[in-house]
């Protein structure tokens, strides 16, 4: 039953800026510690200190004192058909893929499988405070369905695609230029702009598509300029040599995407770790995106990202788990490895960077940001509610924190869905840890 008008007490915060951007990252963000948030039609209708007056004018008030909400977490790429192979041991991207993915993947032929998985999935963003995500489905239409229709049954707003890829994978897993034209075209048309969803065309990447893919994809873009593109580039040493020899007319690999009209600024690129000067220019120049996914890029081995080049570069980047080279659907544990990326690289994340990156970050990496990734006043009530300590180590931390900004850094190193308390989509409560 749709809840008319709500009203929460608890701690709010949320972004109103890229902490790396403004001067002094203070004026980057709104906190609240004792807060009230009225939803309206499931739209935020306000935020502002709370008055002792509110328990007489909302009797129903929600409180959470004590709690910290923030909007829901931005998971900008995730292969939802990679969650039964997460953690698989011990290689790198190329033979990851052949040896674990492709036979996953195959699987999601058959809908009442991919159904399942993707209910699965769902329900595993949204304990991890994850209400949005950019979604590879596989190269099976159905795969895609499942996952929309899963999405669409909590009023998520989410947004997936149906991988193109027609050479250099098993026979079972390829499409052809002309079906996977004309099944992405019937999936925007479909799914595109229905409820909250959002199409993404979606040729997993350079080396599994031929010349005459990737032109019918960037056709699809330029007939349906209002989709997204998604996509992978420069994740692996090898795998950049590889795309490199099939496109040698192609200047470099990001080049291979603009040159068949994938580039721009609702065209997000996972990983993107080894750009040369030329393509950090190019995708500054495109207005393109990345999404920085560090727990895969430990795991599979394929290096550090250079976050602030792209705040350098003023190339939009948002955090992805990337499951299931990912091994984690938490946002939180994301971020913490997210740090730890930056220090190896002599780099600093603070917790203002990375809970923006996690938000606001990823709602513009979106071009979602009118919508969603913020507490502003017309956007949409998708919240996360944590709990600051939720297991004995947090509650000596939070005991022994210095102020706002130590006790966030202490929540993003430390934490994982055990600190997710409830999960708001569209003002309705999908998800209670209690
Ligand atoms: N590049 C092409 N496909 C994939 C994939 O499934 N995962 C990752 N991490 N990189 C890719
Ligand atoms: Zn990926």
């Amino acid at each position: 039953p749709f809840v008319e008008k709500r009203a929460i007490r608890a701690s709010f915060l949320h972004f109103i800026a890229n902490p790396a951007e403004v001067a002094n990252p203070q004026h980057s963000y709104q906190f609240f510690a004792d807060g009230l948030l009225v939803i309206h039609d499931g739209l935020i209708a306000e935020l502002r200190d709370y008055h002792a007056e509110d328990a007489e004018r909302y009797p129903e008030l929600e409180d959470r004192s004590g709690q910290l909400i923030m909007p829901g977490f931005v998971d900008t790429h995730i292969h939802y058909a990679q969650t039964e192979m997460i953690a698989a041991y011990g290689e790198q991207l190329l033979e990851w893929l052949d040896t674990y993915t492709f036979p996953t993947e195959q699987q999601f032929a058959d809908k009442d499988y991919a159904s399942k998985i993707a209910q699965f999935v769902i329900n595993e963003l949204l304990k991890n405070g994850t209400t949005s995500a950019l979604v590879f489905g596989t190269v099976h239409p159905q795969s895609v369905d499942a996952i929309f229709e899963q999405a669409a049954a909590r009023n998520m707003r989410l947004i997936a695609g149906k991988v193109m890829m027609d050479r250099n994978a098993p026979e079972y897993l390829l499409d052809t230029p002309e079906s996977g034209y004309a099944e992405s075209k019937a999936l925007i048309e479909k799914w595109h702009n229905r409820d909250r969803l959002q199409y993404a065309i979606t040729p997993r990447f350079a080396p599994t598509s031929t010349p005459e893919q990737l032109n019918m994809a960037g056709r699809l873009k330029a007939e349906y300029p209002d989709t997204y593109v998604q996509t992978h580039v420069s994740e692996n040493k090898n795998e950049i040599e590889w795309a490199k020899s099939l496109f040698p007319e192609c200047r470099g690999y990001f080049d291979i995407y603009q040159h068949y009209g994938l580039t721009g600024a609702k065209s997000i690129f996972s990983h993107a770790i080894h750009l040369t000067d030329e393509e950090w220019q190019a995708f500054s120049e495109t207005d393109s995106v990345i999404a920085f996914c560090p727990s895969s890029n430990m795991f599979l081995g394929s290096g550090l990202f250079a976050l602030e080049r792209a705040t350098a570069a003023k190339v939009r980047v948002g955090l992805g788990t990337d499951v299931g080279a990912g091994t984690s659907f938490s946002p939180l544990q994301t971020l913490s490895d997210a740090y730890k990326v930056m220090q190896l690289r002599g780099q600093k994340l603070s917790a203002l960077d990375g809970f923006y990156l996690a938000t606001l970050g990823g709602a513009q990496a979106l071009s979602l940001s009118d919508k969603i990734g913020t507490l502003a006043v017309g956007s949409e009530a998708d919240l996360v509610v944590l709990d600051w300590a939720a297991t004995e180590v947090q509650r000596l931390r939070m005991h022994n924190s210095n102020g706002l900004e130590d006790r966030l850094f202490a929540l993003m190193m430390l934490g994982d869905d055990r600190n997710i308390a409830a999960t708001y989509v569209a003002g309705r409560c999908v998800y209670s840890a209690s």
